[in-house]
């Protein structure tokens, strides 16, 4: 039947109001978000997908309450200790979307050695958006160019700069938990992604969901800016 989306990002959302509805603190919904996210990324290996990025911290999430975002940095923290070995022992290359400021170092640390490690890799793609927001990502790619002072020449010189370097445009862009937003991810790498919104929140988003959103993906008919009736 229909084509697999070679890159799939999706905005996770819906982890307070998961936990929020059970009468639990925010962090029980993150953490059990965090489980959703290895639930997505298997389910995404044995797909047939290429790349999956995930908008797990967004540079507008730092105005959330102090306690919040402390909790956020930790659980980000622990997973990526407990998940490291795994990673570098895989066959999956790892590429980290945002920028370092406020991340703190061990945290940064973790993530550009992830990043250099597995940079040879070319079977599957994890990208996770920690610290990053889709027009920063344009600001840094205008700065290096600058620094560099060359003019980009046409968009594929654009698209090498920005943090999805290497990886295809983004076919399918999913959010969870009913909003109808973009919410400055991969706002230039969507620009012909086909979008598919879910009322599920993000700890409840599992395969049944995932294979859901592959199964519109397949029945859509993508023109790109041609004609519709052919
Ligand atoms: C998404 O869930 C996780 C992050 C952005 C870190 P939210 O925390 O945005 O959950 P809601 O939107 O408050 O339900
Ligand atoms: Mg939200």
């Amino acid at each position: 039947m229909g084509a697999v989306p070679a890159h799939v990002a999706i905005i996770l959302d819906g982890n307070g109001r998961w936990a929020r509805s059970r009468g639990l603190p925010r962090m029980v919904g993150h953490r059990k978000g965090a489980g959703a996210i290895q639930r997505a990324l298997r389910f995404a290996q044995n797909s047939g997908i290429r790349a999956l990025s995930l908008f797990c911290f967004s540079r507008e999430n730092w105005n959330r309450p102090a306690a919040e975002v402390h909790g956020l940095m930790r659980l980000l923290d622990v997973l990526l200790r407990r998940n490291e070995k795994k990673i570098l022992a895989g066959t999956t290359r790892f590429h980290w979307l945002g920028r370092p400021d406020g991340l703190g170092e061990p945290i940064v640390r973790r993530l550009q050695n992830l990043a250099k490690e597995t940079a040879r890799r070319d079977s599957f793609h994890l990208a996770l958006a920690i610290n990053y927001s889709g027009r920063d990502d344009v600001l840094r790619a205008c700065q290096g160019f600058c620094a560099a002072g060359a003019a980009p020449a046409c968009w594929e010189d654009i698209a090498r700069r920005l943090d999805t370097g290497p990886l295809p445009d983004v076919d399918l862009l999913i959010r969870t938990s009913g909003e109808l937003r973009l919410s400055n991810f991969l706002l230039l790498q969507s620009a012909y992604a086909e979008l598919y919104f879910t009322p599920r929140l993000w700890p409840d988003f599992d395969e049944t969901d995932f294979q859901a959103a592959l199964d519109d993906y397949a029945g859509r008919r993508r023109r790109f800016g041609s004609v519709g009736d052919s």
